[in-house]
């Protein structure tokens, strides 16, 4: 097991250093520059099918339903069309409406999470087109469903997803680049996405680098036993994501919120003794952003500011990570890489099992 891991002390530290050559890799063949848009064979439909459908919703289950949340951000921002996430666990348990012109989009690493095989079903057996997003190649999802797009992360061992959801993240940019250009995306905005998908592998990378300052930040609040996750419209689904890993191996309590949210009730509880993870990207709610932030800090409650090279933090005390700027359609991918290391440092700091954290499974094949 030790070589297995290739010299790391755990696999999910291994994985999420891989993510610079797999990204890379899912990438290669897929982007295609002549006509500004991604190639995604395996999905299995035509041009004029993909434009047909009038609306997308996604399923998914812990954190693939969040970063399918974050993928159907994309697909509204990109191709115009609504789109949302669902948890598949609730999905089959309220009679759906299944459409004939939605486009059904299962996501999983394993292909083997029965709350999302079982929404495939009856997907399926409604008339509905569903497409996996999937890692595990001819898992029971990928196998079942109408086509889809192989994650191509290579295997995931640790209970904590990170360069698998990473590939969900670029596999729902892909997605959402294809159905955009069979409707109004401009060669211009393909172009401008595609070239910021190149850029993500080595982004990932410098995001890595910042490993060690990381640590040190993740071992402070690793202290306290509860913590908010704050992120506003694309930041939301990363905070839920932090939150996720967060809780998953440091066995702390985190939840996250919408920072818009934060004066309606939570902001009751901000003190010292709970930190907060704020998602401040460089985008048109910046000032929002900012000024939730000083609203906390005014409470002192230590903040911890994940936001864009350049930011003016001002007076703000507290930490702060950088991560490289983007595309804002994509900077939600970036975004997430650091959380991945704060909850992996916050449990290593902790002396907790990492790969194997108490009362999870890493596919969980039974309701
Ligand atoms: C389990 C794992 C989670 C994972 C979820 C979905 O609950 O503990 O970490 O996000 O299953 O797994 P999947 O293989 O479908 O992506």
């Amino acid at each position: 097991e030790q070589w297995e891991r290739g010299g790391h002390e755990h696999f999910m530290h291994k994985e999420m250093h891989e993510q610079p050559e797999t990204l890379q890799r899912m990438l290669s063949g897929r982007l295609d520059d002549r006509f500004a848009t991604a190639r995604l064979d395996g999905l299995q439909l035509e041009p004029r099918e993909l434009r047909a459908f009038r609306r997308v919703k996604v399923l998914g289950c812990g954190s693939a339903y969040y970063v399918g949340q974050m993928g159907a951000s994309m697909i509204e921002d990109l191709a115009r069309i609504p789109a949302d996430a669902e948890a598949a666990s609730e999905f089959r348990y309220r009679n759906p409406i299944i459409e004939p012109d939605t486009l059904y989009v299962a996501v999983s690493q394993s292909g083997e999470t029965a709350d999302t095989l079982f929404a495939v079903r009856e997907i399926q057996r409604k008339g509905g087109r569903v497409v996996g997003l999937v890692n595990v190649v001819g898992s029971s999802i990928a196998r079942e469903c109408d086509g889809g797009v192989y994650l191509h992360a290579g295997p995931e061992v640790a209970v904590a997803s990170t360069k698998a959801l990473t590939h969900m993240g670029i596999g729902f940019a892909l997605l959402a680049v294809a159905l955009g250009r069979v409707r109004d995306l401009s060669f211009a905005d393909g172009q401008r996405i595609i070239n910021g998908l190149k850029q993500i592998p080595d982004q990932v990378g410098e995001i890595l680098e910042q490993e060690d300052a990381i640590a040190t930040v993740a071992k402070r609040i690793a202290d306290a036993q509860s913590m908010f996750f704050v992120g506003r419209v694309r930041g939301y689904p990363v905070a839920r994501e932090g939150a996720q890993k967060l809780k998953e191996i440091s066995y702390r309590h985190a939840e996250a919120y919408q920072t818009s949210e934060l004066k309606h009730g939570p902001l009751a509880l901000i003190s010292p003794e709970l930190p907060t993870v704020a998602i401040v990207p460089d985008d048109e709610l910046l000032d929002r952003n900012l000024g939730a932030c000083h609203e906390i800090a005014a409470r002192r409650g230590p903040l911890v500011v994940v936001t864009h090279e350049g930011v003016e933090l001002g007076d703000l005390r507290g930490d702060r990570i950088d991560v490289p700027r983007n595309e804002p359609e994509l900077d939600p991918l970036l975004l997430t890489i650091p959380l991945q290391l704060l909850a992996y440092h916050a449990a290593l700091a902790l002396g907790h099992d990492i790969d194997k954290p108490r009362n999870l499974a890493k596919s969980v094949t039974v309701e």
